[in-house]
């Protein structure tokens, strides 16, 4: 099996070391702001894109041949194990289920998908992205936290503070621990797969934990997460741990197993430095909208989380995804200034 060398600047940092340049690279890095990507999903839809392993393999390596990155993340979706559970799935750009999981039945109906078969053209995108990818250059597979899942299994579509979510975690405790449970059983064998099939590192998204009190989260949800990171090193791979609300959930990613914790931008990155204990590392934290600042704040804005990181134990990053309509120019430029400090 390939992989990544050891001495890829990412696979040190997220180890604990200090490698030979700041790793870099962009959450959501492959995506609307390119024009190469828009050519193609001119001519595909954004699933049938996920489902062509060549064509995602394509999408993948296009910003990391632009701009020289240190990671790759494989182009796919996190709702994209959603119908092989049984749900049908739609993007209208964003994700549209077919039904909702409320009830116990909803729960036990759901299925554990077998990766090779169900989940074919994702763990093929991995191997044909590690054949082109350059030795120093990390690939990462990546699936959903338990809790960020459940958000849209749950609701069936986006939601601002997903209340019917939080509802059930609180008026049906039972019916809400068992799907966190299956889905996380779910989800276990694509870790071991994602691996198997060339991922260097693992990083599971719970885009959602922000609406989370740290009680809930540290009781009811980050020992699911816990599972995935834990089936993510067992395999062989890097786990990380992406928490959006992450200062109010610090105590909880700080006991989990991940060596990489990911972090959003609503405390400074030296402020997360204080409470995390090493060896881990940090990955983050630059908020996604100073990309549409002057050039001038903009690499302050870089510098000012690269100073208080240090030059070891740190992968710079958004603290969330990139922005649809962001120049590529605004990469480049957070690439170069991370790169020099
Ligand atoms: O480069 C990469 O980052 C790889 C691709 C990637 C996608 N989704 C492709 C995508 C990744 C890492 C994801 C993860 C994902 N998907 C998350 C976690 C990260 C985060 O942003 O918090 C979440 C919450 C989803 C669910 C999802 N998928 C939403 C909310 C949407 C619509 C809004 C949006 O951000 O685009 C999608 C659709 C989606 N996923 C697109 C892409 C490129 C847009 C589809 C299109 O081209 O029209």
């Amino acid at each position: 099996m390939m992989r990544a060398r050891a001495d890829a600047p990412y696979l040190v940092a997220a180890r604990g070391g200090r490698p030979s340049r700041r790793p870099v690279w962009i959450l959501r890095q492959a995506g609307r702001y390119l024009p190469e990507y828009r050519a193609m999903r001119a001519r595909h839809t954004f699933l049938q894109l996920c489902n062509d392993a060549e064509a995602a393999a394509e999408v993948t390596l296009q910003p990391v041949r632009r701009f020289g990155l240190d990671a790759a993340i494989l182009f796919t979706d996190l709702l994209i194990p959603v119908p092989p559970m049984g749900i049908d799935l739609d993007f209208d750009p964003a994700p549209v289920l077919a039904r909702t999981v409320r009830s116990r039945a909803d729960v036990a109906a759901l299925r554990v998908p077998d990766p090779e078969r169900d989940l074919r053209p994702m763990l093929d995108t991995a191997r044909h992205v590690r054949a082109a990818l350059p030795q120093d250059v990390a690939l990462l597979g990546f699936v959903g936290a338990p809790f960020t899942m459940a958000c849209y299994l749950i609701e069936g579509r986006g939601s601002k503070q997903w209340d019917l979510t939080r509802r059930l975690l609180h008026a049906e405790p039972a019916t809400f621990d068992a799907l966190l449970d299956r889905i996380t059983e779910a989800l276990v064998p694509l870790v071991t797969a994602l691996v198997r099939a060339g991922c260097d590192g693992v990083q599971v998204f719970d885009s959602w934990a922000s609406v989370l009190s740290a009680h809930d989260y540290a009781r009811r949800c980050a020992p699911h997460t816990e599972r995935l990171l834990a089936a993510a090193r067992a395999a062989g791979a890097l786990a990380i741990d992406y928490v959006n609300g992450a200062a109010q959930h610090v105590e909880a990613m700080s006991r989990s197993c991940a060596e990489v914790l990911a972090v959003d931008w609503r405390r400074d990155l030296g402020w997360f430095r204080e409470r995390i204990p090493s060896p881990k590392a940090l990955q983050g934290n630059l908020d996604p909208t100073l990309l549409f600042a002057d050039e001038a704040t903009l690499r302050a804005a870089v510098r000012a989380i690269c100073a208080a990181a240090g030059p070891d134990r740190h992968i710079f990053n958004l603290g969330h995804g990139i922005l649809p309509d962001v120049d590529p120019r605004a990469v480049e430029i957070v690439v170069d200034e991370a790169r020099r400090t």
